[in-house]
């Protein structure tokens, strides 16, 4: 039995909606039916080069076409709870970026989709990648019990115009831009029961205010830890991930991007995998296990949200909804630090 594509409407016309553009339109499971634009001559340059989308002013005309069955809202994190809440009441499905505003944001959000039988989805795009479910799969058995893990994202950036060093746009900065990442690999690798107790420090732009910096420790249950240091600052790209168990480590050094095809990446010649260490291995003795995968991880990410969509399986439903409360949850943490810090 064929299925029919998922339409999709793109909400905002930034950087990361430029990103995902392509893969919806060449996906086999959905397809670009109509991009949104507060100022409808930047969704008419858009849908330019996307035969079949059409141009739309406003996120509610969108929203209101009965040839949308689904939106991927691509706005700062200020206006998605209000984008998403009227696009699940309208009874579109949504792919939504991170960082969410907070738990309680996202909260609302799932209920109104369970309410509504819909798929809320977030942008994540690693966890798409057939390297993030083979890490978790082997994991046990190649290093036994997890017990730490750390994470470091860094970019340079310093670009003052954008949303990053606008806390009115992203209240959290790099904390939700980049932590994002280190509390999502929390949930898929550590995959603790409960959060304990948490430390963390930060460091501020001094012209916005914007967080461009900040490390941090976590405690969770079973005495399972997570060190996490992301930022702008550190002049290079750097996206090193460690788990280590009883019995052996895991790292990867591009957990949030893969270097082979992730966005910004462009590398044919660097496999994706994962690199285990156990004993007193030297360099040389590294094992890497490679992973590949079969289209680019934000091209998986539109196939799995068409999927949710069209299998209309709850149980799968609910794994992504828990995943993002987890991570929004945990980020949350870390941000209720940085506020008491001043
Ligand atoms: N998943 C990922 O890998 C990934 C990567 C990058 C960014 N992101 C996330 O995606 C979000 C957007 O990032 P970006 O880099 O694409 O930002 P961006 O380039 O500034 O694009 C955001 C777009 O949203 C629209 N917009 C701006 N302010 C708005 C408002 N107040 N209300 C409604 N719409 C508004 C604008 O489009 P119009 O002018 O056309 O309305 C703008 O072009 C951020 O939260 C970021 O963390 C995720």
């Amino acid at each position: 039995m064929t299925m029919t594509k998922v339409n999709i409407g793109i909400i905002g016309t930034g950087f990361i909606a430029e990103i995902l553009a392509p893969e919806i339109q060449s996906s086999s499971k959905a397809r670009l039916a109509a991009v949104s634009s507060r100022t409808l001559a930047k969704a008419e340059d858009f849908v330019a080069s996307y035969p079949g989308a059409v141009a739309v002013e406003g996120a509610d005309r969108l929203i209101a076409r009965d040839d949308v069955d689904a939106v991927y809202i691509a706005t700062p994190t200020s206006a998605k709870e209000d984008v998403a809440s009227r696009a699940l009441a309208a009874g579109k499905h949504v792919l939504i970026e991170k960082p969410l505003h907070s738990s309680e944001s996202f909260k609302r959000l799932s209920a109104l989709a369970l309410k509504k039988g819909l798929v809320l989805m977030d942008a994540t795009h690693f966890v798409h990648h057939p390297r993030t479910s083979a890490m978790r799969q082997h994991l046990a058995a190649l290093i036994g019990a997890p017990r730490s893990l750390h994470t470091m994202f860094y970019f340079p950036f310093s670009d003052r115009e954008n949303i990053r060093f606008d806390p009115s746009d992203e209240p959290m900065g790099a904390v939700g831009d980049m932590a994002w990442y280190s509390m999502r690999a929390v949930v898929e690798y550590l995959a603790p029961d409960s959060f304990e107790d948490i430390k963390v420090f930060a460091e501020r732009d001094p012209q916005s205010g914007a967080v461009i910096r900040a490390t941090g420790v976590l405690k969770f249950d079973a005495g399972k830890t997570a060190t996490f240091d992301v930022g702008y600052t550190a002049g290079a790209a750097v996206m090193d991930l460690t788990v280590a168990g009883t019995s052996g480590i895991l790292t990867q050094d591009d957990f949030v991007l893969d270097w082979k095809s992730g966005f910004g990446f462009d590398n044919p010649d660097i496999p994706t995998g994962f690199i285990h260490r156990s004993g007193m291995a030297t360099r040389k003795d590294f094992a890497f296990i490679e992973t590949p995968g079969e289209k680019s991880q934000h091209g998986l990410m539109v196939d799995s949200f068409a999927d949710l969509i069209r299998n209309d399986d709850d149980a799968a439903r609910e794994t992504w909804l828990s995943a993002t409360a987890k991570t929004q949850g945990f980020l949350d943490a870390i941000w209720r630090q940085i506020q008491a810090r001043g």
